[in-house]
């Protein structure tokens, strides 16, 4: 039984890479100040070991790490907005919180950390599909805090026996990932369809987004844990795109009624069109996504109905 560590593991994502390691018999712990997770994602792992604490508490994680082997690292301060609101709560998690994370490896002998980055570390995208030279030019204090966090992670790996392997997240959904004010779009609009809310799209609605299904993102993690002697970062996509008028179209088969949508104008600093070269994964660690997106809509829908019964 290997040993594992997930800070933010009662997350959206963290919950799902949790549920993935527990499944397979594994050890896990996960470190989480419940600032934007939630317990009832982790209430299914009875045998999870569950430290309530920040990653910014140096003394919580060098005994949480004791005999671990891999950590995965997805504690953060997440979204644009949510930086530009408090940017130095932004940068305190995301730069220093790493930094304490990374020390803590060191102190306790971890072999591997795989860290979650972002595209929003690469900023206006100049050319299409993105693969990993692209320019990093980060518009938000968020996109500048993962871009030092996955550096730092990179540098650590060059310095001491630890690998280190940043894996650069497109737009992900599936279950456990809840409507909240610095929500996704997915979230935003299956609850709002759920609830008999109008949705607002920004602009014409054909900008297109690379959107990837957290099934996919667990895979990810899972292969970067276990590839040996690989260092590095890469991005994570299905390698396709849709646009959002196409999104609202195959929400509006999968949620029951016929939601009224309107169109605003465009946000400020929004992409037109994304999509990810996912290539150097594939090569790196056997990355390959797998779920069709309207299956994985289909689920994530499926979880939205059973949770908004639940609140
Ligand atoms: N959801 C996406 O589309 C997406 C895209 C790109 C990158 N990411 C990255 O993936 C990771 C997980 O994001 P998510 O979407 O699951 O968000 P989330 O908010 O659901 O998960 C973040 C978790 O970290 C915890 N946390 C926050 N600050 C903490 C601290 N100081 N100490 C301990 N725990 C703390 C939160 O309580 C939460 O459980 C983040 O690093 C995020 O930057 C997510």
């Amino acid at each position: 039984m290997t040993r594992y560590a997930v800070t933010g593991g009662a997350g959206f994502i963290g919950s799902n890479i949790v549920g993935n390691l527990v499944g397979r018999g594994h050890h896990v712990t996960v470190i989480d100040d419940l600032s934007s997770g939630h317990m009832v994602n982790l209430n299914p792992y009875h045998e999870v070991d569950f430290v309530n604490a920040s990653i910014l508490d140096e003394s919580a994680l060098m005994p949480a790490f004791e005999g671990v082997d891999t950590v995965f690292h997805l504690a953060a301060s997440v979204g644009n907005k949510r930086s530009i609101d408090n940017p130095a709560l932004d940068s305190k998690i995301n730069v220093l919180g790493t930094i304490n994370v990374l020390e803590a490896c060191r102190a306790a002998g971890v072999r591997k950390i795989v860290v979650s980055s972002s595209a929003g570390i690469f900023g206006e995208l100049h050319e299409l599909p993105i693969s990993e030279d692209h320019p990093v030019e980060p518009d938000s204090p968020y996109g500048a805090s993962k871009l030092a966090a996955e550096k730092l992670c990179l540098a650590y790996a060059k310095l001491y026996d630890l690998e280190a392997i940043a894996l650069r997240y497109f737009n992900v959904y599936g279950p456990n990932q809840r409507f909240d004010a610095y929500g996704n779009v997915i979230p935003i609009f299956v609850f709002k369809m759920l609830n008999g809310e109008p949705i607002t799209i920004f602009g014409d609605g054909d900008q297109t987004r690379d959107f990837i299904s957290v099934t996919d993102v667990v895979q990810a993690n899972i292969k970067a844990s276990e590839a040996v002697g690989v260092s590095g970062a890469f991005n994570i996509a299905s390698g396709s795109r849709i646009t959002i008028n196409d999104l609202v179209a195959h929400l509006s088969d999968l949620v029951p009624g016929q939601p009224s949508v309107s169109h605003g104008p465009e946000r400020p600093g929004d992409v037109r069109d994304s999509l990810a070269d996912v290539s150097a994964a594939r090569a790196a660690f056997g990355f390959e996504p797998t779920v069709d997106m309207a299956d994985g809509l289909a689920e994530y829908v499926r979880w939205a109905i059973t949770e908004a019964k639940r609140v």
